[in-house]
């Protein structure tokens, strides 16, 4: 049913389908029609970072911007779900056309630039849905707010996310706001990290809950430099990564249709890249920091895969774009046999 689905939306632009569909399977979760389109089987309850997530395989940032669908996606059978990028302040993002699909490698290249309804939009999301399932808040900076003044921003969406939120998502490593990736290196690294640890113990004191913050990396970093991304992690109490964003680059799509539009590439062509820095970050933080694996899985094979590069659990949005929900029971289905 969902090929039937997808065939029809992928008729429309990228984004008027993106739109489309979550309204859809918004409107199926009212009428009590998820079923039709859930995942089966995807019942295998997962520990992480203190939190029962329904099962290892969750949704990745990006696809519900603004809390908007989270009872939806969490009736498709999600073990988790992530929301956001949310910035302080709605923002347009980017000028349209901004999303592209290369089918023929199971890709997308996406330059959307966080557009999103604002942190108070997203939180008053979260407070009224109805599902009991983990939900994760992915903050960012706004476009407009100068990069020395960038902490204000994480900081802002933290404390206002803090209550709400299962955990908080930290996104360092979106290629569409400029000067964001910046802050994944040296002094604003740290400097950040210092800061977003110390509002967190201050909001654990006064609410008495402790939200674990994970901090979301690219996956073109040098190997030496996730070696002090990782260290500075560590150092400073980070308490989990996400592995990777989408890429800049551009080898594995030479040729295709819209593979010179600016902005991150995501999808099945980012799975080598993307598990490889996923293995090089575990060899850096080895057992002090549980890492979401992210980039590239298509099949249950490559969520297997992640979890046997490092990673405690998955996430997926590009491969649900093209495969939908059965994508979530083969990845389920793959770690459980994985482990056996
Ligand atoms: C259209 C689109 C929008 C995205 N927006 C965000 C975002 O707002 N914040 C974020 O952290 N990641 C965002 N991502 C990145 C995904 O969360 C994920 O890290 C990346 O796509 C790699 O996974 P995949 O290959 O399974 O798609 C976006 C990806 C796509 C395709």
């Amino acid at each position: 049913m969902y090929d039937l689905l997808r065939n029809a939306m992928f008729l429309l632009s990228p984004e008027t389908s993106h739109e489309l569909g979550l309204d859809a399977l918004g409107a199926m979760n009212r009428l009590h029609m998820s079923g039709l389109l859930a995942a089966k089987n995807v019942d295998e309850p997962k520990e992480f970072l203190g939190m029962n997530l329904k099962n290892a395989v969750g949704i990745a940032a990006g696809l519900d911007k603004n809390g908007d669908y989270i009872d939806a996606l969490d009736a498709l059978g999600f073990g988790f779900v992530e929301v956001g990028t949310v910035t302080p302040l709605a923002q347009a993002g980017n000028d349209k056309p901004r999303l592209f699909r290369l089918p023929e490698k199971q890709a997308i290249i996406n330059r959307m630039g966080f557009n999103n309804k604002g942190i108070d939009h997203l939180v008053a999301q979260v407070k009224k849905r109805k599902s009991n399932g983990i939900v994760g808040i992915n903050i960012g900076k706004n476009k407009n707010t100068p990069a020395e003044e960038a902490v204000n921003d994480y900081l802002i969406c933290l404390e206002k996310a803090y209550e709400v939120a299962d955990y908080i998502t930290v996104n360092l490593s979106s290629p569409n706001t400029p000067g964001l990736r910046d802050l994944q290196f040296g002094e604003p690294l740290n400097r950040l990290l210092g800061q977003l640890k110390e509002k967190q113990t201050q909001l654990n004191n006064q609410t008495g809950l402790y939200r674990p913050i994970l901090v979301k990396v690219a996956p073109d970093m040098e190997p030496s430099d996730i070696e002090q991304v990782g260290a500075s992690f560590v150092k400073y109490g980070i308490d989990g990564a996400i592995t990777t964003n989408t890429t800049i680059k551009r080898d594995a799509v030479q040729g295709l249709k819209h593979c010179d539009e600016m902005g991150g590439l995501s999808g099945e062509i980012l799975l080598e890249d993307s598990t490889t820095a996923l293995r090089l970050f575990k060899e850096v933080v080895g057992d002090n920091l549980p890492i979401i694996g992210v980039g590239g899985i298509t099949k249950g094979e490559d969520a297997a895969l992640k979890i046997n590069n490092g990673a405690d659990v998955v996430q997926v949005y590009s491969g649900f774009i093209y495969k939908g929900p059965k994508l979530i029971s083969d990845c389920v289905e793959a770690i459980k046999r994985n482990k056996l």
